[in-house]
């Protein structure tokens, strides 16, 4: 799934025919800001909450008919251009179902946020997944991007994955046959709609103490009260980014209204109206002082919407 920039229009033809009858929501223009957790971006061509599975089926279908590049928007460790992106933004949030298919398995659909995921999670006493605590993103974002932690990470539970692929059949790839790595999950191309977590049994105080203890740390060093896409870097090796990045003395520092965090150095904060330009300023200022310091190209683990890696 491709993000298209402004630039490179698409013509309203060829996204009449990518949305036709569809039974879930279809908005033109809309604004993509508020869908994100950094609340940057411009506006999508179309974005389309499809209702179910069938649903998102079908548009896969006409979208490679018609040719129309279809992005899921997952939301929270991204950056969208300002000028918003072209084509079909797809939105899973009613993709939001759960179920129990085992005493310590269970199903979740990709627009589900983590924070409920843990929540029902915990009402079962299942344990495996606190690393998450406090990861606002979604199931599926979660599971495309390996998310993780230094207490674990989405490989460490995932089971397997159904997903839509590129001709719109759905299609379930167990979790063996995924390689992940740091930040990475090389899913097979398409849309994950869900994953199977295999989760542990485990009295429930513990698994409640464990979240509460990682969210009190989170919450006490990172600043999870403004808006943010996580951490801006990848750790280098053996070493912490926003460390270094305090250590070249760049906290506090804002390019506009993008400001690297006080509290925690691997994050820019938007402290008004951000535009996208200035994190993407802020973001080379960043890595050049670093690389002047220390020798270190600091790599982006924020996506870049439009830029060819994201
Ligand atoms: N540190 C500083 N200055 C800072 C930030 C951190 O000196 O501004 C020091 C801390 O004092 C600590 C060390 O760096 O000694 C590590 O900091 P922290 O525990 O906050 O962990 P991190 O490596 O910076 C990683 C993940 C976070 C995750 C935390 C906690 C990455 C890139 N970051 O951060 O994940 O929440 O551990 O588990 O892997 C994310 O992926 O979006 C994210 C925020």
């Amino acid at each position: 799934m491709v993000a298209r920039l402004k630039s490179d229009p698409i013509p309203r033809r060829r996204l009449l025919t990518a949305v036709a009858g569809l039974w879930g929501e279809v908005r033109w223009h809309e604004p993509l800001r508020d869908l994100t957790s950094f609340r940057i971006g411009g506006p999508a061509d179309v974005l389309v909450i499809p209702a179910d599975v069938e649903d998102l089926c079908q548009l896969v279908r006409q979208a490679r008919m018609a040719d129309v590049p279809l992005f899921m928007l997952g939301g929270t460790n991204l950056l969208i251009p300002d000028e918003g992106l072209a084509g079909v933004v797809v939105h899973l949030s009613k993709f939001t179902a759960i179920r129990d298919e085992a005493d310590d398995v269970v199903y979740a659909e990709a627009g589900l946020k983590m924070p409920a995921l843990l929540r029902h999670t915990v009402s079962r006493s299942l344990s495996g997944l606190e690393w998450a605590a406090g990861i606002p993103g979604t199931v599926g974002g979660a599971v495309v991007m390996n998310a993780g932690t230094r207490l674990g990470e989405m490989k460490d539970s995932l089971k397997a994955i159904r997903s839509i692929d590129l001709k719109g059949q759905v299609k379930t790839h167990a979790a063996s046959t995924i390689s992940f790595g740091y930040r990475r999950a090389s899913v097979p191309k398409g849309i994950v709609v869900g994953a199977w977590f295999q989760l542990k049994s485990e009295p429930r105080k513990k698994v409640e103490t464990a979240i509460k203890t990682y969210l009190h740390y989170r919450k006490t060093t990172q600043p999870l009260t403004r808006p943010n896409a996580g951490c801006v870097f990848k750790n280098p090796t053996q070493m912490s980014a926003g460390q270094l990045i305090e250590e070249s003395g760049l906290k506090g520092v804002r390019v506009g209204d993008a400001q690297v965090s006080q509290k925690h150095a691997n994050f820019i904060v938007n402290v008004g109206q951000a535009r996208a330009t200035d994190v993407m300023m802020l973001i080379k200022k960043i890595q050049q002082t670093v690389a002047k310091r220390t020798g270190i190209a600091l790599e982006l683990e924020l996506k870049i919407v439009g830029n060819r890696e994201a």
